[in-house]
């Protein structure tokens, strides 16, 4: 569904649910991120694009005060959120990723008014094209909405990202709040996470296409898995002598070799090389230059699975098979994309070719695992927007 079906859709939700029509449609999108992987918390490089999949909320002043309602129009879930007070965690949930926001609108003194709201959301849960980020940065735009108040739009991601790290308890990055705050149709964003200066890379040239391939499973170690890669990094930094992984060479880490253990030293040579690799990559994308780009996304799901340790047999079976398919049958390259541990893959095809690759991959991933791929193609997509309001 297109954007303003969605929105359409939602507002028609509203109507149904509360007997009055939206005062407000905000939405966000999910993202993908074409290369740039766990480079984030290290101070790195990330190279994301806003996809057409969002969450999006219908809403209206509620006419009880002190709370905000909220209804899920997919599972038919409703959600009640106090705000007389100090927002807390609580239930259900997918509700804290709401709270989370809610209460840093509070902690800014910005005054939260009492809503009814709406949601709806085509973002795959769990899939790694985060789905959380997208609803956090969509209940920010509902609240700039409502009180009026726009925030400057990296101080809303930084918002959204404390709701992450404080509601969710995942000690994420800014990548994906950032994406979803600031995406622009047609591009994607190649984000220095030390200075958070972004510069706009084009994707509009009609002879190319991203393929997004969900394995269709998540394997529960991720979460744990992420902070532990997060302290490994730290401990790397530290035996480097350096603030962040940011700031090391490959030199310097094959001089440190026999100083640091074997996993930390693997765990900064992925981080390393990705910083390098997603520099190269906004290049070779500027100059067209697919092919170059395509062996950049191989290289890094090669160390993501071998030195970062965050791939799984089924991320790394797709990329098996668009390595098979290989450039004679339209594909440039192929990663894991996300946290890792199940989730999706990106691949960078020939337009041209787009179905064929689809049915090729969908059929060679259910011979390989038993299991069935979703897979779609996403244009980069805009950020978070005000529809109505
Ligand atoms: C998750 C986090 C991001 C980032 C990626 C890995 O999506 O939310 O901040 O660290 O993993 O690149």
């Amino acid at each position: 569904m297109n954007l303003q079906d969605l929105a359409a859709h939602v507002a028609e939700q509203f109507q149904n649910h509360y007997g009055r029509p939206a005062r407000w449609i905000v939405a966000a999108p999910g993202r993908v991120n074409f290369i740039g992987e766990h480079t984030d918390y290290n101070d790195g490089f990330v190279l994301p694009m806003a996809i057409e999949r969002y969450a999006v909320m219908a809403a209206d002043t509620a006419s009880v005060p002190g709370a905000i309602s909220v209804y899920d129009t997919q599972f038919k879930e409703s959600a009640k959120i106090d705000i007389s007070q100090p927002v807390t965690k609580g239930q259900p949930k997918w509700s804290n990723y709401l709270r989370g926001v809610i209460a840093g609108f509070q902690q800014r003194a910005l005054a939260v008014p009492a809503l009814d709201v709406a949601m709806i959301s085509t973002v795959p849960l769990g899939g790694g094209l985060s789905s959380s980020a997208a609803l956090e940065v969509c209940t920010a735009t509902l609240l700039e909405a409502a009180t009026g108040k726009a925030l400057d739009p990296v101080e809303k991601a930084l918002l959204a990202q404390k709701a992450e790290h404080e509601f969710a308890g995942v000690p994420c990055g800014i990548m994906d709040q950032f994406i979803s705050a600031l995406g622009r149709e047609g591009h994607l964003l190649l984000l220095d996470c030390r200075t958070r200066k972004t510069e706009l890379v084009p994707m509009s040239d009609p002879s190319v296409a991203l393929l997004i391939v969900n394995t269709n499973v998540k394997h529960e170690l991720g979460s744990g898995e992420y902070a532990k890669r997060r302290a490994e990094c730290e401990s790397a930094a530290r035996a480097l002598g350096v603030a962040s992984l940011r700031d090391a060479t490959p030199e310097q880490l094959a001089a440190h070799q026999g100083k640091m253990d074997g996993v930390a030293y693997r765990r900064a040579r992925h981080v390393i090389g990705e910083i390098e690799r997603t520099v190269h990559a906004a290049e070779g994308l500027r100059a067209s230059n697919w092919i170059g780009a395509g062996q950049l996304m191989y290289a890094s799901h090669a160390s993501l699975r071998d030195d970062y340790e965050v791939s799984c047999k089924e991320l790394d079976a797709v990329v098996e098979i668009a390595g098979d398919i290989g450039l004679a049958g339209g594909v440039y390259g192929c990663r894991m994309t996300g946290g890792g541990f199940g989730g999706c893959a990106v691949a960078l095809v020939k337009a041209d070719q787009v179905v064929a690759i689809t049915e090729r991959i969908a059929s060679l991933y259910h011979v390989k695992t038993g299991l069935e791929a979703t897979i779609f193609s996403s244009r980069p997509a805009t950020g978070a927007s005000i529809l109505r309001g």
